[in-house]
């Protein structure tokens, strides 16, 4: 009886690959401690698709609410929180001792976050204590260890498989759906707790740009203005148009160089990655760094007078015009 049901036993655990049974993910939340951030719910899709359990790191000073979002969200099925003083401002060098205390007691194969500049200045952090390659951008997961990554300002799709034990991966929040609400609420759980208060930084305070128009990165609709737009004062034509279209205003890099805009406005390679359902470009010329934060976006207008500008190339609708007559016209039409 005994020796039958045992060989049964080994016969099916022969038929289960050991990497998949013990496959499980660690995703990193960026909060504010009242909200979970968009960016967490399209890791978390990302994290789903790698397959295996997915577990929701939440670290900060009053997070309890942000860890009962985050156990209600598609697809997270253990979260785990961390409160403390050490994770004032969520700053780098306290929650990656965290994170790599949470790795050493759960052994996860894949530890994810939003490619944001919270996830970017955080993974290669861990990576590095974990000594394997931090694999960045990443913006479709083929299987478990097959990443597809831009490389070269988005000029290049580059498809890679990850040998390190570890996966230490940051995922491009437009390149995943955000996981909905309505999972079946995961457990919640402490995170292993230590002294992660950073000696070497320390949280002073932040000034958060108050705004009501939507945050740039999660707008339907995006209206970016350039160098052509000579001056900072200048920007109040597009904030017009932004108002009648509830859109958020970008820039070019040029534009914030020029001072004209601050730069948590700058869309591309080195600002921030948009994918809007319209973008409208305004006497910006189309160089490939600024298509790189943007050229995924559903439907581009471009307004450029110069017929030849390469952002016509990447546009759908074209407006060879003078700025400062079409902006206001278009304005004055919605
Ligand atoms: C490493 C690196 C990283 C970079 N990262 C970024 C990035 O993240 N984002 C980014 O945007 N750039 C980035 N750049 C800079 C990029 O190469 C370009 O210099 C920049 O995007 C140009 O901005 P622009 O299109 O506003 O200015 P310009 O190239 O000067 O274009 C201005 C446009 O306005 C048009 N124009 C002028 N007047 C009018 C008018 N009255 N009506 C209509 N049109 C008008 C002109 O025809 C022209 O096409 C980066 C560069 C490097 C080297
Ligand atoms: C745009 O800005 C320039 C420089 O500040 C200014 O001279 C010009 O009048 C402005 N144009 C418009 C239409 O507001």
């Amino acid at each position: 009886m005994f020796s039958t049901s045992a060989r049964a036993c080994q016969n099916l655990l022969s038929g289960i690959k050991v990497s998949q049974r013990f496959q499980s993910t660690l995703v990193i939340a960026e909060h504010n401690n009242e909200n979970l951030l968009p960016i967490t719910r399209h890791a978390i899709t990302a994290a789903n698709k790698l397959g295996g359990e997915v577990s929701v790191l939440v670290a900060g000073t009053k997070c309890g609410t942000v860890a009962e979002q985050a156990a209600q969200v598609q697809g997270a099925s253990r979260v785990l929180v961390a409160e403390g003083d050490a994770f004032k401002g969520l700053l780098p060098e306290s929650v990656t001792p965290l994170v790599l205390a949470t790795q050493q007691q759960f052994k996860f194969t894949h530890i994810v976050a939003g490619a944001s500049a919270f996830g970017k200045s955080l993974l290669p952090r861990v990576a590095a204590k974990l000594d394997v390659s931090p694999i960045s951008d990443v913006v479709d997961i083929k299987d478990k260890d097959t990443f597809v990554r831009t490389i070269y300002a988005g000029n290049a799709i580059l498809t890679l498989k990850a040998k390190d034990a570890v996966k230490v991966l940051s995922v491009r929040g437009t390149s995943f759906e955000p996981a909905a609400d309505g999972g079946s609420g995961g457990k919640s759980e402490p995170a292993p707790s230590g002294d992660y208060a950073s000696k070497v930084s320390e949280f002073v305070s932040q000034e958060l740009s108050k705004s009501d128009r939507p945050e740039l990165t999660s707008a339907k609709v995006v209206i970016s203005g350039g160098r052509g737009m000579k001056s900072g004062d200048n920007f109040s034509l597009l904030y017009k148009l932004a108002d009648k279209m509830n859109a958020a205003v970008g820039a070019s890099r040029a534009a914030v160089d020029a001072g004209f805009v601050p730069n948590d406005l700058q869309i591309g390679q080195t600002g921030k990655i948009v994918a809007p359902e319209l973008y409208i470009a305004v006497g910006i010329s189309g160089a490939i760094q600024h298509l790189a934060g943007m050229k995924d976006s559903k439907t581009i207008v471009a307004i450029n007078k110069d017929p030849e500008a390469p952002i016509f190339q990447v546009a759908d609708y074209g407006l060879v015009a003078d700025l400062f007559k079409a902006v206001p016209e278009l304005t004055e039409k919605l």
